[in-house]
C-alpha cells in the first residue's frame, strides 16, 4: 500500500494550547498521520507557544499592530501561512473573526473548533454563556463542534464534527469547563484523522 505523505498542518492559536497539545500527542502517538509546520499566535505571551517549542515546532508571532486595519493583519496573516504550504489551516483556539482577506486564500481548507452546539452561544465566552443558561434552567446540555470556515460567519461554517456535553446539577463552571476542554481535545483529532484520510482515500 502506497504510504502517503503526511498531511502538513498549520495550527493558529492564541492561548493556553491544550487543543494544539492534543494534535501534537496524536501525531506523536501515531494517531494522526500529519505534521504541524508551524504554530502562529496573534499572542506573544500564549502558552501554546511553548508547547510548540517542546515539540519542535516552528512558531511565528504575529501581534495585530495599533494602526492595522483587520482586512491588513488578515492579508499579513495569510502571506505568513501561505509559506508553510498547508493542507489544512487549524483554529484552535484562536480568538479573532477572520475576514475574507485570509480566508480566501485557503478555500474549504480552515477547520475551526468551537465549544458550543451549531447555532448556539457563537463567539467568545461560549461557556460561561452555556453555563449562564444551564443556571437559568434554560438548557441541561451544551457542546462541542468542529466546522469549516469559508466565511466570516462566526462560529457558523459547515459542521464536521459535534458533540454534546451534559452539564450536570452540582457542576460548578470550572466543572464544565474541564469536560468542554476534554471533549475539545478528543473530537478536534478524531474530527481531524477523518479528514485526512478521506483525503488520502481519494489521491
Ligand atoms: C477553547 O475552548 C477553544 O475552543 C476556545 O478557546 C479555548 C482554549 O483553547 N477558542 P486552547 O486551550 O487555547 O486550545
Amino acid at each position: 500500500m502506497m504510504s502517503h505523505p503526511k498531511a502538513r498542518l498549520v495550527v493558529l492559536i492564541s492561548g493556553n494550547g491544550s487543543n494544539l497539545q492534543a494534535m501534537i500527542d496524536a501525531i506523536q502517538s501515531g494517531k494522526m498521520k500529519a505534521e504541524i509546520i508551524a504554530v502562529i499566535s496573534n499572542k506573544r505571551d500564549a502558552y501554546g507557544l511553548e508547547r510548540a517549542g517542546k515539540a519542535g515546532i516552528p512558531v511565528v508571532v504575529l501581534p495585530v499592530m495599533k494602526e492595522q486595519t483587520r482586512e491588513e493583519y488578515d492579508a499579513q496573516l495569510a502571506q505568513t501561512v501561505q509559506r508553510y504550504v498547508p493542507d489544512w489551516v487549524v483554529l484552535a483556539g484562536w480568538m479573532r473573526i477572520l475576514s475574507m482577506n485570509f480566508l480566501r486564500h485557503f478555500p474549504n481548507r480552515v477547520v475551526n473548533l468551537h465549544p458550543a452546539l451549531p447555532g448556539t452561544f457563537p463567539g467568545t465566552h461560549a461557556i460561561e454563556r452555556a453555563y449562564e443558561a444551564f443556571q437559568q434552567g434554560e438548557i441541561s446540555t451544551t457542546g462541542v463542534m468542529v466546522h469549516l470556515v469559508p466565511d466570516e460567519g462566526v462560529d457558523a461554517g459547515p459542521v464536521l464534527a459535534q458533540t454534546q456535553v451534559k452539564i450536570l446539577p452540582g457542576d460548578t463552571l470550572e466543572d464544565l469547563e474541564t469536560r468542554i476542554h476534554q471533549t475539545e481535545h478528543r473530537l478536534l483529532v478524531d474530527t481531524l484523522v477523518q479528514l485526512i484520510s478521506k483525503e488520502n482515500a481519494h489521491v
